[in-house]
């Protein structure tokens, strides 16, 4: 079966779309994630379970989620979590948590025990990945797929989470969280991430791409797609029912 699953998964083509510039790709996204939140409260578990993307490029999301989009989300129902994070206190300016916060968390009423933050701050890495493991594997324990949504970037090397190419991480089948290193041209180097089979548990998962920097790799999963689920992190992921690359027009320009 998990065979056949896996065969399913791999036909999982990604949808990409493409719009003029962040501002716009990010209310697109908002409205998705208003549907996808409305759709998971009326299922049966109730509630709209939502993995975090950190870096640069969603903060305007966040910005949107928590003002124009604010009352269209049914907040008591919505549960946070992160696709990774920098092993830093969440106060840091290095930490997704922080960034989240300040863009989002803070703006919505969304109770405290639904923020499921990476505690990146303290214990050895390896400890906070198995941490953070047992506590999605207590969480989702009757969920399959695990996340309603993980929303993702893509770096210029075709990162995603912490997934960087060719880690050895990448070839973890079992573990949902480990703790991993960022090659030293992305600091902080110190990062606990989900893995590529707790990304591809999740139901949906959407990449957000901005910038020309990120236009060879939009280029070359659409041109060569197979090459680029060797190369790069970002083209590996394959959720369950749907795959969604947003880009904007500098990164996913029309002449592919
Ligand atoms: C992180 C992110 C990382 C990010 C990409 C894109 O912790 O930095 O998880 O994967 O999504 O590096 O970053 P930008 O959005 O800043 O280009």
């Amino acid at each position: 079966m998990a065979g056949s699953l896996d065969s399913a998964r791999n036909r999982i083509d990604p949808e990409v779309r493409v719009c003029p510039d962040l501002v716009s790709l990010s209310h697109a996204v908002a409205g998705e994630i208003v549907h996808l939140a409305r759709t998971a409260v009326q299922s049966w578990h109730g509630r709209f379970t939502l993995a975090l993307a950190g870096g640069t490029t969603p903060r305007t999301l966040y910005r949107l989620l928590a003002a124009e989009y604010r009352k269209q989300i049914p907040w008591f129902r919505v549960h946070l979590f992160w696709g990774d994070e920098r092993f830093a206190p969440p106060t840091s300016s290095e930490s997704n948590y922080a960034m989240a916060y300040e863009t989002l968390i803070s703006q919505v009423p969304i109770p405290p025990a639904q923020v499921h933050r990476i505690p990146a701050e303290s214990d050895p890495p390896d400890q906070v990945a198995q941490v953070y493991e047992k506590h999605l594997r207590d969480f989702f324990a009757e969920t399959s797929p695990t996340f309603d949504l993980i929303l993702l970037g893509a770096g210029p090397d075709g990162h995603t989470a912490s997934l960087f190419p060719n880690d050895p991480v990448l070839t973890e089948r079992e573990c949902w969280v480990r703790a991993v290193l960022a090659p030293p041209v992305f600091p902080p180097l110190q990062r606990i991430t989900l893995t590529l089979p707790a990304i591809n548990q999740a139901n949906a998962v959407f990449l957000m791409v901005s910038g020309t920097g990120k236009r060879e790799i939009v280029q070359s999963l659409l041109k060569t797609p197979e090459i680029a689920r060797r190369l790069y992190p970002a083209a590996m992921v394959r959720p369950v029912e749907r795959l969604v690359w947003w880009v904007d027009q500098a990164a996913g320009g029309v002449d592919y």
